[in-house]
């Protein structure tokens, strides 16, 4: 039987940092090593499109991209890994399901308005017809499940919707494609633990995956452990949060009884995560120094994954070319 589809996507705006990597990453390659889907991992970079991004920086983020998550653990071998813009059937399959979905639904998005309010001097088209663009990336493949966060839900049901509507317009063609939840820790900001670790709120609010062990150390001693009027603090659950990820599980349990009894030192705690963090991810930053220095390789891996995936694209708008009736 075949194995059910599963694609997922990410932009390629920036180093990936411990929250990309418990929220999504982590996920992905758990599912892809399960050997129990057919896997889909691209790079979003026409998304990026939508953002203030230089063309000089988008250029070398692609790269940088495709490296981290090979280092983390996207296996091009096991996975059929590629830059959106290869497929150039991403974009037209977008202007189709443009023409099936009521701006009305855009209009909605919470990522729409949040996205217009952050970049108020660039309120493109491209921010509006995004989930639209999402959509065809996902159905090209006839995904079956989008691991994604829970921010990406509304996009993962729109798609639904854009199915059934070209469905119901013309043939019926594409699935409904489900999101898939797993379980993600949500990862907050060093410095400001109520909002989510975001490259957005600035350097000393992430651990990229990359950083030195130094400056992992350095971000750690300035996170914030108080409280703010008493009660639990939400720095401290966080900082906890990475001893339960990256730590063995005997040196987590007893921070956290040690937080429970009153005894914990936030020094030690401190010193302790920078360190977990630290080695796990020590094989990352080989890999990744390795990667970098090697541009044709990685750029000759993409273009292995572009050829798999644009076999199936170019079947895809065959058939939906003649189903709508330009063919
Ligand atoms: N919008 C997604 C994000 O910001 C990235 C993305 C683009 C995506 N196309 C996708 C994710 C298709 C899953 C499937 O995280």
């Amino acid at each position: 039987m075949a194995k059910p589809i599963i694609i997922s996507g990410i932009q390629p705006t920036g180093n990936l940092h411990i929250g990309n990597y418990l929220g999504a990453v982590k996920n992905w390659v758990e599912l892809q090593n399960s050997g129990k889907y057919e896997m889909y991992i691209f790079i979003a970079d026409l998304h990026s499109l939508t953002g203030n991004m230089s063309a000089l920086d988008r250029r070398e983020q692609i790269i940088r991209t495709a490296v981290e998550l090979m280092a983390a653990g996207i296996n091009p071998e096991k996975t059929v890994f590629f830059v959106q813009s290869h497929i150039t059937e991403h974009s037209e399959l977008a202007w189709i399901f443009n023409c099936v979905c009521p701006i009305s639904e855009l209009e909605r998005m919470t990522q729409f308005k949040d996205k217009s309010e952050r970049q108020v001097k660039n309120i493109n088209t491209g921010l509006l017809t995004y989930p639209i663009l999402q959509a065809a990336d996902i159905l090209m493949y006839k995904a079956a499940k989008v691991p994604v966060g829970q921010d990406q839900i509304q996009h993962i049901e729109l798609t639904r919707d854009i199915a059934r509507w070209f469905n119901n317009r013309f043939e019926d063609y594409f699935p409904e494609t489900e999101p898939l939840l797993t379980e993600t820790p949500k990862v907050m900001s060093l410095l400001e633990p109520a909002k989510k670790m975001s490259k957005s709120l600035g350097e000393g609010h992430v651990i990229e995956l990359a950083d030195e062990p130094k400056v992992i150390e350095k971000k750690i001693k300035k996170a914030v452990t108080a409280t703010e009027g008493g009660g639990e603090a939400p720095g401290v659950a966080n900082l906890l949060l990475f001893l339960k990820n990256f730590a063995d599980k005997s040196v987590y349990d007893q921070f956290v009884e040690e937080e429970k009894t009153g005894k914990i030192q936030y020094g030690d705690l401190k010193k302790q995560v920078s360190d977990s963090i630290s080695s796990y991810f020590q094989n990352f930053r080989d890999i990744r120094e390795e990667l970098m220095l090697d541009h044709d390789k990685i750029a000759e891996t993409l273009i292995v994954g572009a050829e798999k995936a644009s076999a199936v694209a170019k079947k895809t708008m065959e058939d939906v070319r003649r189903m709508v009736g330009v063919r």
